[in-house]
């Protein structure tokens, strides 16, 4: 008999039952006044949870159609970027402002570190002409968060733009878009924000709006501007058709998002991916970042020596209806991801390891049985996470 697959990968996540209750109901236009209800409260909710005022564009893409609406609409061609890298979806923020002919510096760590404030300091020190500095919040590829919190410190009073790939991260580690003046935070719908992939979403800050203004940068269908004027015009009035039972159900696992609360998110986040870091210790492997670096929302390992990761991988897939997943590009066959984001809870994790045992010790790697589950199980004894 095989089972629902549990996906505790770093996107798609689970959907919770209302949400997909949501998505199995009739269509409806999006020019009625039902969906203009819809429309307010994706508003409400994503401004809620990016912590700003600004209007919060939902665009029909996924994540890096966000990623390219930031690059092409707040710079020009040449403009002088820094990319701060330290994993896959760095570089690709990178690459996308390669492609629109931006002159991009780079400042690019090992995979499983994260960037360093006084690092970024010392270019901007050292480059004048620096317009914006493109960054991701969580790397999913390595497991690592960095800390945009101090990292807005260098820019928020001057007049570079600082551009957040908070895909990964949003909804599940905290973002305070205007108290940290962050100029262009960009997110995605299929991953803590709990609903189905499709939805890509940019928020820009009132000095990023003004560098929109002179943007040079050839754009139709990602051109923000129309988007803020159909959000801030009478009624409902999105340029394009967008992507309504998508929105639907974003707008209900926004609402859950703020039943549940932010802070208390932000909680569970921190002890699943605790729990989580118990059971790879208590296995006798180790993450690949530092500790204080490693992620709330995703964890990654290192494989353990002579072990075909990959073979345990399929298995938790295939025996267990369990998905977790391997390394992105250099880290391929080096590492594997447990996501712990979104609709996600103890259950899951100690799920996940119950399978991972049985996976890893199929596969010859030498422990002791049990003990990551025990692991688990102390970290959160007596609490419904
Ligand atoms: C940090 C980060 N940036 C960008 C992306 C790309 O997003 P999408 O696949 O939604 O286009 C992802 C997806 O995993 C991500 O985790």
């Amino acid at each position: 008999m095989t089972t629902e697959k549990l996906l505790m990968t770093p996107g798609p996540t689970m959907l919770p039952p209302s949400v997909l209750e949501v998505m199995r109901r009739q269509i409806i236009h999006h020019r009625t006044k039902d969906f203009e209800q819809t429309l307010d409260a994706l508003q409400q909710g994503l401004k809620h949870v990016y912590g700003t005022k600004q209007v919060v564009i939902t665009l029909a893409s996924s994540g890096s159609g966000a990623m390219e609406a930031c690059v092409s609409n707040l710079f020009s061609v040449n403009d002088k970027v820094l990319a701060v890298s330290i994993g896959n979806f760095g570089d690709r923020f990178a690459k996308i402002a390669q492609c629109f002919g931006l002159d991009v510096i780079r400042l690019d760590y090992e995979w499983g570190k994260a960037a360093v404030k006084e690092d970024i300091k010392a270019i901007l020190d050292k480059e004048k002409d620096i317009k914006g500095i493109l960054i991701t919040h969580n790397e999913t590829s390595t497991g690592v968060s960095n800390d945009i919190k101090a990292i807005s410190e260098l820019t928020r009073d001057t007049d570079i733009l600082l551009c957040v790939d908070a895909i990964s991260a949003l909804g599940g580690l905290e973002m305070r878009f205007d108290e940290w003046g962050i100029d262009c935070v960009v997110a995605g719908s299929q991953k803590a924000l709990m609903a189905p992939p499709g939805l890509g979403f940019i928020a820009l800050s009132e000095k990023a709006w003004n560098a929109a203004k002179s943007s040079n940068i050839p754009k139709f269908y990602f051109d923000l501007k129309k988007y803020k004027a159909g959000i801030e015009g009478l009624g409902a009035n999105p340029p394009y058709t967008p992507a309504i039972t998508t929105m639907m159900a974003q707008a209900e696992a926004l609402k859950l998002i703020m039943e549940e609360g932010l802070e208390n998110i932000y909680e569970r986040h921190r002890r699943l991916a605790l729990a989580t870091q118990k059971g790879v210790k208590a296995l006798g492997l180790e993450l690949l970042p530092d500790e204080k670096d490693s992620s709330y929302i995703i964890t990654a390992v290192r494989a353990p020596e002579g072990i075909n990761i990959k073979n345990v991988i399929n298995r938790m897939n295939n025996e267990f209806d369990i998905m977790i997943t391997g390394g992105q590009g250099k880290l391929k066959g080096n590492i594997f991801r447990i996501g712990h984001c979104g609709y996600c809870s103890g259950t899951d994790i100690i799920k996940t390891f119950s399978a991972l045992e049985i996976c890893l010790e199929k596969e010859g790697y030498k422990f002791e049985s049990g003990m990551a589950v025990k692991a688990i199980q102390n970290e959160l004894r007596g609490e419904r996470i």
